[in-house]
């Protein structure tokens, strides 16, 4: 028999990868809550033939009940996940991010569904500046979407310890990989500098590019998910979910202008409010609760990523 497992957020970038993942293994059977608010029904639709899908938002009881009902676990991926949002819409993000999850857990919990893995932030990190980042280090939010986070983390830890459920907050670092959204103003650095050196119009570097992130390609985050819905000693920690390597946006951008084999234009903007300058992730705790090992490192990922933009955006 399959499980059923409830994707939140499906339709989105990491939804749709984690749904297929899912879905490739033959174990399980997926019911997909959206509201198609930054994700896309593109994102799904080659695999409407084998998903349920309830269309709502995780703000709206109702809606989140009838999802949660009759489900083994859930992977609990909606979310508003930009920190610029989240500074001009601080109390959206919160609802979300925050209430939001508190409403897929409580409901989830009255349905007796008994595991619920949640997709926190590396950026609950924020202004604790040890590198590399333990799950034992003092959160020190430095934007409403990490604070909002956080506070989603503390719902899943105390729904572990107040009502027995088998649940994980897994912090990813800065994920990228095919489908991510590249046309908003809040989008990632990697689709933005990869649809923009595309179509030959110039990637714009926020401060002096120098801060470095633990780019992290979508496939690792996947297998971490799906291992997550097997684990045992899910108590509601913390676990971090990376590649374990440190990469400045001077070399992201390099790695990009190396696999494409041409130079890229750059304009040079104002550091933006709110972005954590350096984040690099420790990965011990993940492997010890999930056996996760990353298996597509950052250079990787970069070529199989520009592939995908090459043969969707440029024909
Ligand atoms: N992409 C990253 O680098 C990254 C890093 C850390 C954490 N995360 C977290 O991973 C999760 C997935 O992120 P993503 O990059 O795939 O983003 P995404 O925007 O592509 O996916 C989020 C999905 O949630 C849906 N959603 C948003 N609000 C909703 C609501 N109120 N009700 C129902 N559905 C709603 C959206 O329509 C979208 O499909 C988010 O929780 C995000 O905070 C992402």
């Amino acid at each position: 028999m399959r499980k059923k497992v409830l994707v939140t957020g499906g339709a989105g970038f990491i939804g749709s990868h984690t749904i297929e993942g899912l879905l490739s293994t033959g174990h399980y059977s997926v019911r997909v809550l959206d509201n198609f608010s930054t994700g896309h029904r593109e994102n799904i639709r080659h695999l409407m033939g084998n998903i349920e899908l309830v269309e709502g938002d995780i703000r709206d009881m109702e809606t989140v009940e009838e999802a949660v009902a009759d489900m083994d676990s859930i992977i609990h991926l909606a979310a508003l996940p930009s920190v610029p949002r989240s500074v001009k819409a601080p109390l959206t993000s919160n609802d979300v991010n925050a209430s939001g999850t508190l409403k897929v857990l409580s409901a989830a919990h009255r349905a007796g569904v008994k595991r619920l893995i949640l997709a926190s932030s590396s950026s609950i990190y924020g202004a604790n500046m040890a590198q590399p980042k333990t799950e034992d280090m003092l959160p020190a939010p430095v934007s409403p979407y990490a604070a909002s986070k956080l506070a989603a983390e503390q719902y899943v830890g105390v729904f572990a310890r107040t009502y027995k459920m088998n649940t994980l907050s897994i912090r990813y670092f800065n994920v990228f990989g095919p489908r991510q959204d590249p046309n908003s103003q809040y989008s990632g650095v990697v689709a933005k500098f990869m649809t923009s050196a595309l179509a030959g119009e110039p990637c714009t570097i926020f401060g002096d590019g120098t801060q470095s992130r633990d780019f992290t390609y979508v496939g690792n985050v996947v297998s971490a998910n799906i291992a997550a819905l097997e684990a045992t000693g899910l108590h509601g920690q913390p676990v971090n979910v990376a590649c374990g390597e440190r990469h400045t946006v001077i070399e992201l951008l390099d790695t990009i202008t190396a696999a494409l084999g041409s130079p890229v234009q750059v304009i040079r903007a104002p550091g933006r409010t709110a972005d954590v300058l350096h984040s690099l992730a420790d990965c011990t705790l993940a492997a010890e609760v999930l056996g996760y090992r990353p298996t597509v490192a950052f250079a990787e990922g970069v070529r199989q990523t520009l592939e995908w933009y090459k043969t969707t955006y440029t024909g």
